[in-house]
């Protein structure tokens, strides 16, 4: 296997289902320079001292033309005209400005209870989406009926968006991480000009809905950010729309993978599953061991250096595409004891499963409450649930990687 062809396979779909042998086959050097000029990081270490290191830029603008168009097709995208980029596309300061603003609503020091405060909520809506899975012949698609919908209803209460409008945005949001994807094989220009129009017309969506806020604020995330009187200073209205997309797109798109990988995981060590439905306690250390193992971000493709930097020899030059595999690095037996089994017991679970460093996720708290609430609820109430396939079909994604459907039989569901 050569170095060139091995960026290519990890992100072609054949190895969607199991991409964990190519990145042993990563983590054998370093540094791996792709053909299309893409340098791939698969070490747990290497890549956590590179997500704290200040030279290694999040901002596509410190990212060097690529011969034949950009490596990373999506790199593009923002700061279009259309968006302005979003702080998970900026650095600091002004990155660390727009984080700080955004957090105000969000959590600690100045909101500690808000997501805690939604635990109810979240309950209340799991129980709903339970109450109504067993369509009577015994099946059920575990991402359609109860791993899409569930986060997508917490982000919509959380940010005042009508879920009612679901529909509408469900479209843009699945184009937009699309472009996310690194497809050296897709013509780029046509997936820039499809995702520009998927930006334009969110853009549009959400600019008269925090008009409508503007005029009538409610205590909802989107209401405090057009508010705008943080002391860190106030958005323009640009960069609240663009907060807001960011916002909407990483509440929707990962935590439906984060339910669905556990539960795939669940019924591949049933007796796993079976400790969960005794003791719900077990979720908390059990969505750790998740993001260690089956991480819904495998990759950070949108970094690249912003002076030379010598990495084990290799000088990777400023402004060339970096892509660091957390979920290489979360396999890494330099760093985690037999890593390829999955055991929520494990003690020492550091992953980069929520990244790491100034960019490491903003909504981490909600995304584990929601995947811990989720997990021991389907483990209490579903009755001897098992998988009819295995493995079951993915999304195209390789960066956002989850099952498209988890088609499960059941025996019933538990009051
Ligand atoms: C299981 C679910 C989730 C996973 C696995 C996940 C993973 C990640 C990762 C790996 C990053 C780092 C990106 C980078 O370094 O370039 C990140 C950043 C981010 N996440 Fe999440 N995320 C999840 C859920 C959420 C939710 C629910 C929200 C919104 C409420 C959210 C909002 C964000 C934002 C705004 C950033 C950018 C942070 C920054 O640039 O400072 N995420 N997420």
């Amino acid at each position: 296997m050569t170095d060139t062809s091995l960026f290519q396979q990890i992100t072609d779909y054949a190895n969607r289902a199991d991409p964990y042998p190519l990145y042993t086959e990563l983590r054998k050097s370093p540094v791996h320079r792709d053909e299309t000029g893409v340098y791939v990081v698969g070490g747990y270490h290497d890549i956590l001292s590179l997500l704290h290191d200040p030279r290694i830029s999040s901002d596509a603008r410190n990212r060097a033309e690529q011969p034949g168009g950009s490596a990373l097709p999506g790199e593009e995208d923002e700061g279009d005209g259309v968006l302005p980029p979003t702080f998970l596309r900026l650095d600091p300061p002004e990155h660390d400005r727009l984080r700080a603003i955004t957090n105000r609503p969000f959590g600690p020091p100045h909101s500690p209870r808000r997501i805690d405060g939604m635990r109810g909520e979240l309950r209340t809506i799991v129980t709903d989406l339970i109450d109504h899975l067993d369509g009577g012949d015994g099946t059920l698609d575990v991402v359609e009926q109860f791993s899409y919908p569930f986060p997508v209803t917490v982000i919509c209460r959380l940010l005042g968006i009508p879920r009612a409008d679901e529909s509408r945005f469900h479209s843009w949001a699945d184009t937009l991480v699309s472009t996310l994807d690194p497809r050296p094989d897709v013509d780029t220009a046509e997936r820039v000009r499809i995702a520009q129009q998927a930006r334009l017309e969110l853009g549009m969506y959400l600019n008269a809905l925090l008009d409508e806020r503007r005029k009538k604020p409610g205590d909802d995330m989107l209401s405090h950010l057009v508010a705008g009187n943080a002391p860190e200073g106030r958005m323009s209205g640009m960069e609240v729309l663009a907060t807001a997309a960011l916002l909407l797109i990483a509440g929707h798109e990962t935590t439906v993978n984060l339910i669905t990988n556990g539960m795939l995981t669940l019924l591949r060590h049933p007796e796993i599953l079976e400790r969960l439905r005794e003791d719900p306690r077990l979720a908390v250390p059990l969505v750790e061991e998740l993001l260690r193992f089956e991480p819904p971000v495998q990759m950070l493709p949108n970094r690249s250096p912003i002076a030379d930097i010598e990495l084990h020899g290799v000088t990777v030059p400023k402004g060339s595409p970096l892509c660091l595999v957390v979920a290489s690095g979360n396999r890494d037996p330099a760093r985690f004891e037999d890593p390829d089994r999955f055991d929520p017991d494990r003690r020492d679970v550091q992953h980069l499963g929520l990244g790491s460093g100034v960019h490491s996720c903003f909504g981490a708290p909600l995304a584990r409450l929601e995947a811990q609430l989720a997990l021991a609820e389907l483990a209490r109430r579903l009755e001897a649930p098992r998988l009819l396939e295995d493995p079951p079909p993915y999304r195209q994604n390789a960066v956002l990687r989850g099952p498209r459907h988890l088609r499960i039989a059941v025996d019933g569901v538990r009051p």
